[in-house]
């Protein structure tokens, strides 16, 4: 058994191990769902993607409070580099080392506080955040028709076209987060543990 200390707090560890099992219902749900036309109600599928979405929302405020309130996890400037020159500059030297393994057909290893990975980590968050919320306003101003023009078709524009870029990552950060497990020093249980 791992009984190494996580590096991240309880609350983190909760917030992401509901994001992550309610984003791939969405996901999953998205590919089963028929969504109710005029005149046609929606199936079963639907009404789950729904309520995973909202129950997606709760988590996604969790994983927000957790970051702003807690000491223990990875920095916000690690996470958000976006704004600080020295931040941004740690990301391109950290893209450029990935870079130069990648074209030698290396794995790069895990960093912990690695600046790419955590930069990559916060735009994550801010990719589900943008989910849950053209999903939930859609959800309170839709009139049963997804295809209405007006704020319905701009939240379900971006809501379905950021649909893809999920889909990227989540392949992309889960199956190198295993990779890491099997190959490397990342335990899934950084993560995937609810020890208090
Ligand atoms: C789309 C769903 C997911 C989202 C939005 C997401 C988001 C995140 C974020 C924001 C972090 C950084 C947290 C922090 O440093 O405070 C993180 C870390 C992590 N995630 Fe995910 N995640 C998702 C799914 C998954 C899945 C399915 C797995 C496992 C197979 C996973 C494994 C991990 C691990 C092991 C870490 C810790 C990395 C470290 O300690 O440096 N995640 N994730
Ligand atoms: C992490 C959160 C979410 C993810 C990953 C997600 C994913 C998806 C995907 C993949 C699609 C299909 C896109 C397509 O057809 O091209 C979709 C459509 C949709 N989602 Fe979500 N969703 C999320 C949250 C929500 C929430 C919170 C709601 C509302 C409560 C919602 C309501 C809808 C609706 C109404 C559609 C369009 C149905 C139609 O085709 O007319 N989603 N979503």
């Amino acid at each position: 058994m791992d009984t190494k200390e996580t590096r991240h707090n309880f609350f983190t560890r909760l917030a992401h191990m509901g994001l992550a099992l309610a984003t791939i219902t969405q996901l999953v749900t998205s590919l089963i769902f028929v969504a109710p036309s005029p005149g046609k109600s929606g199936n079963i599928w639907y009404e789950i993607h729904e309520y995973g979405g909202l129950t997606a929302f709760g988590f996604v405020l969790l994983f927000w409070l957790a970051l702003t309130a807690r000491r223990l996890g990875t920095a916000p400037g690690l996470l958000f580099p976006w704004f600080s020159g020295p931040s941004l500059r740690a990301v391109w030297s950290d893209t450029k080392a990935h870079l130069a393994a990648v074209t030698r057909f290396r794995l790069p290893p895990f960093e912990e506080h690695g600046a790419l990975a955590s930069a990559v980590h916060g735009l994550g968050l801010l990719l589900v955040t943008a989910m849950v919320a053209t999903g939930t306003i859609y959800y309170f101003i839709n009139t049963g028709n997804s295809d209405a023009g007006g704020l319905v078709g701009v939240l379900m524009f971006v809501h379905k076209t950021l649909a893809n870029v999920v889909w990227a990552y989540l392949i992309g950060h889960a199956g190198l987060a295993v990779i890491h497990h099997f190959t490397d020093n990342l335990r899934l249980t950084e993560m995937w543990s609810l020890k208090p």
